[in-house]
Protein backbone atom coordinates (compact mmCIF):
# COMPACT_ATOMS: atom_id res chain seq x y z
CA UNK A 1 0.00 0.00 0.00
CA UNK A 2 1.51 3.61 -0.68
CA UNK A 3 2.20 5.73 1.46
CA UNK A 4 -0.90 8.03 0.58
CA UNK A 5 -3.30 5.27 0.55
CA UNK A 6 -2.21 4.04 4.25
CA UNK A 7 -2.68 7.37 5.31
CA UNK A 8 -6.12 7.76 3.50
CA UNK A 9 -6.94 4.69 5.49
CA UNK A 10 -6.07 6.37 8.80
CA UNK A 11 -8.16 9.15 8.17
CA UNK A 12 -5.78 11.15 6.99
CA UNK A 13 -6.69 13.85 4.28
CA UNK A 14 -4.88 12.77 0.79
CA UNK A 15 -4.77 16.53 0.02
CA UNK A 16 -2.77 18.71 1.85
CA UNK A 17 -4.67 21.25 4.18
CA UNK A 18 -4.80 25.39 3.62
CA UNK A 19 -2.54 26.73 6.08
CA UNK A 20 -5.47 29.02 7.43
CA UNK A 21 -6.86 25.21 8.80
CA UNK A 22 -3.98 24.54 11.19
CA UNK A 23 -5.43 26.39 14.83
CA UNK A 24 -2.85 29.09 16.01
CA UNK A 25 -2.51 27.40 19.74
CA UNK A 26 -3.55 23.27 19.53
CA UNK A 27 -5.51 21.41 21.94
CA UNK A 28 -3.26 19.03 23.72
CA UNK A 29 -0.42 18.99 26.11
CA UNK A 30 2.06 21.44 26.85
CA UNK A 31 5.12 22.04 29.29
CA UNK A 32 4.78 24.66 31.64
CA UNK A 33 8.68 23.89 33.02
CA UNK A 34 9.92 21.97 36.11
CA UNK A 35 8.10 21.17 39.37
CA UNK A 36 10.71 22.45 41.36
CA UNK A 37 10.69 26.60 40.40
CA UNK A 38 7.35 26.65 42.57
CA UNK A 39 9.35 26.06 45.39
CA UNK A 40 9.14 29.73 46.71
CA UNK A 41 5.88 30.27 45.32
CA UNK A 42 3.80 30.68 42.08
CA UNK A 43 5.22 31.25 39.20
CA UNK A 44 3.99 33.01 35.90
CA UNK A 45 5.26 32.92 32.56
CA UNK A 46 4.20 33.80 28.90
CA UNK A 47 3.57 30.77 26.76
CA UNK A 48 0.70 30.40 24.25
CA UNK A 49 0.21 34.60 23.32
CA UNK A 50 -0.88 34.07 27.20
CA UNK A 51 0.21 34.56 30.46
CA UNK A 52 -0.12 31.44 32.77
CA UNK A 53 0.21 31.20 36.01
CA UNK A 54 1.13 27.62 38.30
CA UNK A 55 1.57 27.26 41.76
CA UNK A 56 1.60 24.54 44.20
CA UNK A 57 -1.93 24.16 46.80
CA UNK A 58 -1.27 23.83 50.36
CA UNK A 59 -2.62 19.93 49.74
CA UNK A 60 0.55 19.28 47.70
CA UNK A 61 -1.44 19.55 43.88
CA UNK A 62 -0.38 22.04 41.20
CA UNK A 63 -2.85 24.18 39.57
CA UNK A 64 -2.38 25.91 36.46
CA UNK A 65 -4.53 29.12 35.86
CA UNK A 66 -4.71 32.24 33.34
CA UNK A 67 -2.85 34.71 35.65
CA UNK A 68 -4.06 37.94 34.83
CA UNK A 69 -6.30 38.57 37.82
CA UNK A 70 -10.17 39.33 37.35
CA UNK A 71 -10.34 42.10 38.82
CA UNK A 72 -7.82 44.66 37.84
CA UNK A 73 -5.34 42.18 35.65
CA UNK A 74 -2.51 42.34 38.34
CA UNK A 75 -0.27 39.36 37.66
CA UNK A 76 -1.22 36.63 39.93
CA UNK A 77 2.58 34.82 39.36
CA UNK A 78 3.30 37.71 42.16
CA UNK A 79 0.39 36.42 44.58
CA UNK A 80 0.62 34.18 47.43
CA UNK A 81 -0.76 30.58 47.47
CA UNK A 82 -3.57 30.38 50.68
CA UNK A 83 -4.39 26.74 51.20
CA UNK A 84 -5.54 25.98 48.16
CA UNK A 85 -6.57 29.35 46.60
CA UNK A 86 -4.20 31.86 44.88
CA UNK A 87 -4.03 35.29 46.19
CA UNK A 88 -3.96 38.10 44.01
CA UNK A 89 -1.20 40.47 45.18
CA UNK A 90 -3.41 44.09 44.76
CA UNK A 91 -6.27 43.78 46.50
CA UNK A 92 -6.22 40.34 47.74
CA UNK A 93 -9.26 37.96 45.53
CA UNK A 94 -8.67 35.03 45.82
CA UNK A 95 -9.17 32.16 43.09
CA UNK A 96 -9.35 28.26 43.40
CA UNK A 97 -7.95 25.83 41.23
CA UNK A 98 -10.56 25.62 39.18
CA UNK A 99 -10.34 29.14 38.70
CA UNK A 100 -13.39 30.44 40.50
CA UNK A 101 -12.72 33.37 42.91
CA UNK A 102 -13.37 32.39 46.22
CA UNK A 103 -13.22 35.57 48.10
CA UNK A 104 -13.38 39.02 48.16
CA UNK A 105 -11.90 41.08 51.08
CA UNK A 106 -15.01 43.12 52.79
CA UNK A 107 -17.49 41.23 50.78
CA UNK A 108 -20.01 38.34 51.51
CA UNK A 109 -19.60 36.81 48.38
CA UNK A 110 -17.76 36.75 44.98
CA UNK A 111 -19.76 37.54 41.66
CA UNK A 112 -19.88 34.19 39.80
CA UNK A 113 -18.31 36.14 36.82
CA UNK A 114 -15.38 36.48 38.91
CA UNK A 115 -13.38 33.89 37.30
CA UNK A 116 -10.00 33.04 35.61
CA UNK A 117 -9.21 30.03 33.19
CA UNK A 118 -7.88 26.90 35.05
CA UNK A 119 -6.38 24.42 32.72
CA UNK A 120 -6.03 20.50 33.85
CA UNK A 121 -2.35 20.17 34.83
CA UNK A 122 -0.27 17.02 35.54
CA UNK A 123 3.40 16.53 37.14
CA UNK A 124 5.42 13.80 35.87
CA UNK A 125 8.98 13.60 35.92
CA UNK A 126 9.69 16.48 37.61
CA UNK A 127 8.05 18.53 35.02
CA UNK A 128 4.74 20.38 34.95
CA UNK A 129 2.22 20.16 31.73
CA UNK A 130 -1.07 21.41 31.08
CA UNK A 131 -3.83 21.02 28.86
CA UNK A 132 -4.27 23.71 26.56
CA UNK A 133 -8.18 23.70 27.07
CA UNK A 134 -11.08 23.40 30.05
CA UNK A 135 -10.70 19.75 30.16
CA UNK A 136 -8.18 17.42 28.74
CA UNK A 137 -9.19 15.67 25.24
CA UNK A 138 -6.58 12.70 26.27
CA UNK A 139 -4.45 11.86 29.12
CA UNK A 140 -0.88 13.17 29.27
CA UNK A 141 0.77 11.17 26.78
CA UNK A 142 3.66 8.38 27.21
CA UNK A 143 5.13 5.67 25.72
CA UNK A 144 3.10 2.46 24.73
CA UNK A 145 3.61 -0.66 27.00
CA UNK A 146 6.24 1.91 29.84
CA UNK A 147 5.46 2.33 32.47
CA UNK A 148 6.49 6.43 33.73
CA UNK A 149 7.00 5.48 37.17
CA UNK A 150 9.96 2.98 36.07
CA UNK A 151 11.58 5.80 33.39
CA UNK A 152 14.14 8.80 34.61
CA UNK A 153 14.04 12.18 33.06
CA UNK A 154 16.60 14.30 31.79
CA UNK A 155 17.01 18.27 31.65
CA UNK A 156 15.51 19.82 28.91
CA UNK A 157 17.46 21.09 26.26
CA UNK A 158 15.39 23.84 24.27
CA UNK A 159 15.13 25.61 20.58
CA UNK A 160 13.58 27.98 19.12
CA UNK A 161 12.79 27.78 15.46
CA UNK A 162 11.64 29.99 12.80
CA UNK A 163 9.33 28.06 11.33
CA UNK A 164 5.32 27.39 11.94
CA UNK A 165 4.57 24.70 14.69
CA UNK A 166 2.88 22.54 12.46
CA UNK A 167 6.05 22.54 10.69
CA UNK A 168 8.14 21.30 12.91
CA UNK A 169 5.34 18.59 14.00
CA UNK A 170 5.33 17.86 10.07
CA UNK A 171 8.60 17.05 10.47
CA UNK A 172 8.61 13.82 12.03
CA UNK A 173 6.44 12.48 9.02
CA UNK A 174 8.64 13.34 6.54
CA UNK A 175 10.46 10.89 5.30
CA UNK A 176 12.71 12.25 2.61
CA UNK A 177 14.37 14.51 5.39
CA UNK A 178 15.58 11.38 7.53
CA UNK A 179 17.70 10.52 4.71
CA UNK A 180 18.91 14.18 3.80
CA UNK A 181 19.23 15.53 7.10
CA UNK A 182 19.93 12.54 9.77
CA UNK A 183 21.82 9.94 7.28
CA UNK A 184 19.08 7.30 8.03
CA UNK A 185 18.31 5.18 5.29
CA UNK A 186 14.54 4.16 5.18
CA UNK A 187 14.50 0.28 4.94
CA UNK A 188 10.76 -0.03 4.45
CA UNK A 189 7.74 2.33 3.62
CA UNK A 190 6.67 4.18 6.42
CA UNK A 191 3.26 3.04 8.42
CA UNK A 192 1.22 5.39 9.52
CA UNK A 193 -1.92 5.52 11.65
CA UNK A 194 -4.02 6.88 14.68
CA UNK A 195 -3.50 4.62 17.61
CA UNK A 196 -5.83 7.03 19.45
CA UNK A 197 -8.24 10.07 17.76
CA UNK A 198 -6.20 12.42 19.04
CA UNK A 199 -3.01 10.97 18.03
CA UNK A 200 -0.59 10.22 14.38
CA UNK A 201 2.13 8.05 14.04
CA UNK A 202 4.53 7.45 11.90
CA UNK A 203 6.72 3.50 12.27
CA UNK A 204 9.77 2.48 10.51
CA UNK A 205 13.32 0.76 9.62
CA UNK A 206 16.20 2.58 8.94
CA UNK A 207 19.81 1.65 8.22
CA UNK A 208 22.40 4.60 10.31
CA UNK A 209 24.54 5.36 7.39
CA UNK A 210 25.62 8.83 8.75
CA UNK A 211 29.88 9.16 9.36
CA UNK A 212 29.96 11.85 12.28
CA UNK A 213 31.75 10.44 15.54
CA UNK A 214 28.39 10.33 17.14
CA UNK A 215 26.77 7.70 14.25
CA UNK A 216 30.29 6.05 14.10
CA UNK A 217 30.04 5.36 17.84
CA UNK A 218 26.22 4.20 17.45
CA UNK A 219 27.12 2.17 14.36
CA UNK A 220 29.61 0.46 15.93
CA UNK A 221 28.43 0.07 20.12
CA UNK A 222 24.43 0.28 20.15
CA UNK A 223 23.62 -0.74 16.79
CA UNK A 224 23.20 0.08 12.83
CA UNK A 225 19.63 -0.24 12.33
CA UNK A 226 16.61 1.36 14.12
CA UNK A 227 13.20 1.03 14.64
CA UNK A 228 11.81 4.24 14.75
CA UNK A 229 8.01 5.51 15.77
CA UNK A 230 6.93 9.07 15.65
CA UNK A 231 3.64 9.35 17.84
CA UNK A 232 2.43 13.47 17.59
CA UNK A 233 -0.42 14.00 20.28
CA UNK A 234 -2.77 16.56 18.99
CA UNK A 235 0.45 18.55 17.09
CA UNK A 236 3.16 19.53 18.85
CA UNK A 237 3.39 17.07 21.26
CA UNK A 238 5.83 14.33 19.94
CA UNK A 239 6.91 11.06 21.31
CA UNK A 240 9.80 9.59 19.53
CA UNK A 241 10.82 5.87 19.96
CA UNK A 242 14.04 4.59 18.82
CA UNK A 243 15.07 0.55 19.45
CA UNK A 244 18.43 -0.17 18.22
CA UNK A 245 20.23 -3.50 18.74
CA UNK A 246 21.56 -2.82 22.22
CA UNK A 247 19.60 0.05 23.39
CA UNK A 248 16.04 1.70 23.44
CA UNK A 249 16.01 5.66 23.28
CA UNK A 250 12.95 8.00 23.66
CA UNK A 251 12.60 11.27 23.57
CA UNK A 252 9.94 13.84 24.02
CA UNK A 253 9.21 16.85 21.96
CA UNK A 254 6.95 19.52 23.27
CA UNK A 255 6.60 22.25 21.43
CA UNK A 256 4.45 25.75 21.63
CA UNK A 257 4.05 28.21 18.82
CA UNK A 258 5.51 31.27 19.91
CA UNK A 259 3.70 32.93 16.85
CA UNK A 260 2.56 32.57 13.22
CA UNK A 261 6.18 32.23 12.38
CA UNK A 262 7.78 30.92 15.34
CA UNK A 263 8.24 27.55 17.65
CA UNK A 264 9.65 26.74 20.95
CA UNK A 265 11.12 23.38 21.34
CA UNK A 266 11.96 21.69 24.38
CA UNK A 267 13.14 18.51 24.52
CA UNK A 268 13.37 15.46 27.18
CA UNK A 269 14.92 12.35 26.89
CA UNK A 270 14.13 9.22 29.28
CA UNK A 271 16.16 6.36 30.78
CA UNK A 272 15.21 3.18 32.24
CA UNK A 273 15.17 4.08 36.31
CA UNK A 274 17.99 2.41 38.17
CA UNK A 275 16.05 0.11 41.00
CA UNK A 276 19.11 1.04 43.45
CA UNK A 277 18.72 4.07 44.74
CA UNK A 278 22.59 4.88 45.43
CA UNK A 279 22.76 3.79 41.89
CA UNK A 280 20.31 5.91 40.22
CA UNK A 281 22.05 8.75 41.87
CA UNK A 282 25.03 8.38 39.68
CA UNK A 283 24.41 5.65 36.81
CA UNK A 284 20.87 7.49 35.63
CA UNK A 285 22.49 10.73 35.58
CA UNK A 286 25.30 9.79 33.47
CA UNK A 287 23.31 7.86 30.96
CA UNK A 288 21.14 10.61 30.71
CA UNK A 289 23.92 12.75 29.82
CA UNK A 290 24.96 10.70 27.23
CA UNK A 291 21.55 10.01 25.68
CA UNK A 292 20.86 14.04 25.73
CA UNK A 293 23.89 14.46 24.03
CA UNK A 294 23.67 11.90 21.26
CA UNK A 295 19.64 13.58 20.63
CA UNK A 296 21.17 17.50 20.46
CA UNK A 297 23.94 15.62 17.83
CA UNK A 298 20.84 14.18 16.23
CA UNK A 299 18.48 16.97 16.64
CA UNK A 300 21.19 19.86 15.58
CA UNK A 301 20.58 19.23 11.56
CA UNK A 302 16.71 19.81 11.95
CA UNK A 303 17.16 22.88 13.96
CA UNK A 304 19.74 24.08 11.07
CA UNK A 305 17.58 22.75 8.35
CA UNK A 306 14.07 24.01 9.79
CA UNK A 307 15.20 27.81 9.76
CA UNK A 308 12.77 29.57 7.72
CA UNK A 309 10.78 26.90 6.21
CA UNK A 310 6.96 27.84 4.87
CA UNK A 311 4.47 25.76 3.93
CA UNK A 312 3.61 25.93 0.72
CA UNK A 313 0.61 23.43 -0.05
CA UNK A 314 0.53 23.57 -3.47
CA UNK A 315 4.09 22.91 -4.26
CA UNK A 316 4.05 19.79 -2.28
CA UNK A 317 4.78 16.41 -4.74
CA UNK A 318 2.88 12.72 -4.08
CA UNK A 319 5.96 11.80 -2.41
CA UNK A 320 5.68 14.85 0.60
CA UNK A 321 2.21 14.02 0.79
S1 LIG B 1 -6.29 43.25 40.48
FE1 LIG B 1 -6.43 41.37 41.49
S2 LIG B 1 -7.66 41.75 43.18
FE2 LIG B 1 -7.59 43.65 42.15
FE1 LIG C 1 14.46 15.47 11.89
Amino acid sequence: MSLIAERRSAGVAANPPDASEFPSHPATWYLFGRSNELQRGPVSKAILQRRLVAYRTATGGVSVLDASCAHLGADLGRGTVVGDAIQCPFHHWRFSPTGACVSIPNQDSAPTTACVRSYPAVERHGYIFFFFGPRELFPLPFFSECDPAAMTASKPFRFEMDCPWYMLAANGFDTQHFHAVHDRKLKNTPRVDCPTRFARRMRFDAEVTGTSAYDRFLKRFVGREVQISITSWGGPHVLVEGVFGRAHSRLLVTSQPLDERRTLSEVIVFAKRSRNSIKAALVDRVNLRIRRRFTQAFMRYDIDKLAGVRYHPHGLTPQDR
